[in-house]
């Protein structure tokens, strides 16, 4: 019997890579860079699965590539706005993702960035390499401190409310959300308090992004958003960097509108070297690494891959969206 192929868009972890195989002819985009749009065109030719990453466009055209058999396309991440899912569904295309595996990685980093960025890791590091820490300074690289401060979290689910239970529980932070649904009865303990947005800018030291992209949340965060925030207050996206009207952050963290701003994503990815958010002082940049753990990444993997070994078979799969 002739065995399924599936395009797998980048090397994961082998865990998943031997899962595929085991029912699967694997044809894998190997060399760590994202395949180019005719490499993915031309890669998915046959396939019944796909097997993607977050930045690899999942449209009409790669699905036309691929032909009638496709039956799943699985994204190596929780976020899938890089698939039109609309299309996939009108081609009765399983969708999947991997929930619940990346959701104590992304929420640490986004208190380290939170962190970090408070308390000027950026500059303070910069300046113990090149030279410019000449002493110790009493006025030097003065930041703000966590302890009882209020936290607004933007989007509710799995990661926001695993970044505001550390929080909350570490350094007794009072707790503000935003979401579409009221989450009171899944707290998990925690106190918050759900809140329109314009609240939560204006009464929040620290604002963590945490909303899927969507056409909706597309620049939630724009310039007037960034006005109601307070002159010390402090910015985190680990979420997409589309949620933030980029231009307008700059403007922002030019004219200390806001503190500092600590990202894991941003627009596009990666940032060109001159861009000026690397210039800012006040900035701190990751290359969207808030997965990055090896445990996260095994099961990521293991997720991704049993989607496909299901999706292939048509049977409903473990982990849709
Ligand atoms: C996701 O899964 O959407 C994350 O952004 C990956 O780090």
């Amino acid at each position: 019997m002739t065995r399924p192929v599936v395009f797998l868009a980048r090397r994961i972890p082998s865990i998943g890579i031997k899962t595929l195989a085991s029912v699967a002819e694997v044809r894998m985009h190997d060399g760590g860079l994202p395949p180019t749009r005719a490499e993915l065109l031309h890669g998915v030719i046959g396939c019944s699965g796909i097997l993607s990453m977050l930045d690899d466009r999942i449209d009409c055209q790669v699905m036309d590539a691929a032909g009638d058999q496709l039956r799943v396309i699985s994204n190596f991440a929780v976020g899938t706005n890089n698939i039109d899912r609309a299309e996939a569904k009108r081609r009765g295309i399983a969708v999947g993702n991997t929930p619940d595996v990346l959701t104590g990685a992304t929420a640490d980093i986004a208190v380290g960035l939170l962190l970090a960025a408070a308390r000027q890791f950026r500059s303070a590091m910069r300046a113990a390499e090149d030279g410019s820490w000449r002493t110790w300074e009493p006025l030097g690289w003065l930041g703000y401190e966590l302890e009882g401060k209020t936290v607004g979290i933007v989007g509710f689910g799995r990661i926001g409310l695993a970044v505001a239970k550390r929080l909350y529980g570490g350094w007794g932070m009072r707790v503000l959300y935003t979401s579409r649904h009221s989450r009171e009865a899944s707290l998990d303990g925690i106190v918050a308090e759900r809140v329109s947005l314009d609240r939560l800018m204006a009464e929040s030291d620290f604002v963590s992004l945490h909303v899927p992209l969507t056409e909706e949340t597309r620049h939630l965060i724009s310039r007037p958003q960034l006005e109601c925030m307070q002159p010390h207050a402090v910015l985190v996206n680990t979420s997409r960097g589309e949620v933030v009207d980029q231009l307008a952050l700059i403007e922002a963290l030019r004219a200390k509108r806001i503190f500092a701003a600590g990202l894991d994503v941003c627009t596009p990815e990666p940032l060109p070297t001159e861009h000026a958010l690397h210039s800012l002082p006040n900035c701190l940049l990751l290359p969207h690494i808030g997965s990055a753990t090896l445990e996260a990444r095994n099961a990521m993997a293991l997720r991704a891959a049993t989607n496909i070994l299901q999706g292939v078979q048509g049977k409903p799969l473990p982990f849709p969206v």
